[in-house]
């Protein structure tokens, strides 16, 4: 599965008017706009509908993780939104997983449903504090393979797990990679990083950017000169 621009920029700010302003600066240059808990929990689901009204493909960063009956009803309201994509926890179990997909099946066009494998926040220590075998690696690869067994799409994963991913659920599955860095970029918080051609090399699907575009004096150029070294 490849997006023509594989660029999904997040739009992580509490503010509005900042982000639907940032989004349609950049949107002759990106393939879709990620919304997430931070946007969701200050702005609520009227602002998802005005990002979705801006006519990109929406992610909904939404990693749900409840028990089934409860996802199944936080999907269908998602979905209800118009958003083109949204995640949940792999970690959720199977149960959840299969809950979240048979409630968005009679949704045309139906939103791609991906699950979230371990954060990229946990590392092998504190992955055994809560009772998950590490290494971290194994563990996506495991749930990558539970993930597609559900019915869902695809993953969330560093640039460094992908062919981790693809050796547990093939090469149809949907990869969505965070912590992108264009050459000479700041890092931030993010520590494994990849810069986006390196990313879409390695067979990335979708590229979510969030600070070296939004935080850039000129987003606009910033994006452009993604999508350029990207060739879309
Ligand atoms: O600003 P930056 O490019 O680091 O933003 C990355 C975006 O991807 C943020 O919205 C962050 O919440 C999200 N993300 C991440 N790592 C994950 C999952 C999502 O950085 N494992």
């Amino acid at each position: 599965m490849q997006f023509p621009n594989p660029v999904f920029v997040a739009l992580d700010t509490p503010d509005l008017p900042r982000a639907l302003a940032l989004a349609e600066s950049v949107k002759p240059y990106v393939g879709g706009l990620k919304v997430g808990l931070e946007f969701i929990s200050a702005l609520g689901p009227d602002a998802v509908a005005r990002v979705v009204e801006i006519g990109l493909p929406v992610f909904a960063d939404v990693k749900f993780h409840d028990i089934p009956n409860t996802v199944a009803g936080a999907a269908k309201a998602i979905a209800g939104l118009g958003v083109a994509i949204f995640n949940v926890h792999a970690s959720g179990g199977e149960a959840m997983m299969r809950a979240a997909a048979d409630a968005i099946a009679p949704w045309t066009p139906r939103p791609l449903l991906i699950a979230v494998t371990v954060l990229t926040s946990l590392d092998d220590s504190v992955l055994a504090t809560v009772g998950q075998r590490p290494p971290a690696s194994e563990q996506v690869g495991r749930l990558a393979a539970l993930t597609k067994a559900s019915g869902l799409d695809g993953v969330v994963c560093s640039a460094h797990e992908l062919a981790t991913v693809r050796a547990a659920a093939g090469r149809d599955f949907l990869t969505i990679v965070p912590g992108i860095r264009p050459a000479g970029a700041a890092k931030g918080d993010q520590r494994r990083v990849m810069t986006p051609s390196e990313a879409r090399a390695a067979g990335a699907n979708i590229l979510v950017i969030g600070r070296p575009i939004t935080a850039a004096p000129d987003p606009a150029a910033a994006a452009r000169a993604i999508a350029e070294e990207l060739g879309v």
